[in-house]
């Protein structure tokens, strides 16, 4: 007899893909929308990150970037495989909490196709990196930022995501931002070491408009579940 498996919290498959007209219609909305007004919390990791990595975006600073994006989602599902536990006798609570851990796994998978993308543009382009700045630093302000996060959950889940909301909106901007100043870009063919799993663009550019659109979707799925901090 086969039995089947309804209702099972499936993987969202991430933030969706564009194509040309939208990639270009995505940058512009971003650059026409100001960023959002940022924390102290958040300007204490964008702070120094500007100082060691430089206030210009570069391949090698988004790759540090995005070594801590996946940290908060880290946070959420450690947090809620606390919460399944806690509530293990009211199983409809416990099957909400584990479909949000589902969720922020989904978020780490799409944060890691970035720092894969990242990196293997930093080796493209020959640029060098360092054991303090590209090792050491991120690990430490990672472990700073998973610290927060979980601690914030605890207390507040609502700031918890509102500062991911802000680190996306940041993210956000940075990408379209760097690729407005880097025309040359268009012209760049997206060599496609990821396209089987991230998808094959018109250049590096349109790459890296994806990837902006991505932060968008993260930073709006985060302001979403601000309206419901705790799953009940
Ligand atoms: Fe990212
Ligand atoms: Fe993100």
């Amino acid at each position: 007899m086969t039995i089947t498996a309804d209702h099972r919290p499936e993987a969202p498959s991430g933030p969706p893909k564009l194509g040309r007209e939208q990639l270009l219609r995505a940058q512009r909305e971003t650059l026409a929308t100001a960023r959002m007004n940022y924390s102290l919390l958040a300007r204490m990791m964008f702070k120094p990150v500007d100082l060691m990595y430089g206030e210009k975006g570069s391949y090698t600073k988004f790759a540090m970037l995005e070594i801590i994006a996946r940290v908060p989602y880290q946070a959420w599902e450690r947090m809620g495989y606390w919460a399944v536990h806690r509530h293990a006798g009211r199983s409809a609570l416990a099957r909400r909490i584990f479909e949000r851990i589902v969720e922020a796994r989904a978020d780490q998978d799409n944060e890691q196709w970035h720092l894969l993308i990242l990196q293997d543009l930093v080796q493209r382009t020959g640029q060098r990196q360092t054991w303090l700045l590209h090792k050491a630093a991120p690990w430490m302000i990672a472990f700073f930022y998973y610290h927060v996060s979980w601690v914030l959950f605890l207390i507040r889940p609502d700031w918890s995501y509102r500062l991911n909301a802000e680190f996306e909106d940041h993210a956000e901007h940075e990408y379209m931002e760097f690729v407005a100043q880097h025309p040359e870009l268009d012209l760049m063919p997206d060599p496609g070491t990821y396209a089987a799993e991230y998808g094959r663009y018109h250049s590096v550019a349109d790459l890296l408009r994806q990837i902006g659109h991505d932060e968008r979707t993260h930073k709006l799925d985060s302001l979403e579940s601000m309206k419901e901090p705790r799953v009940r």
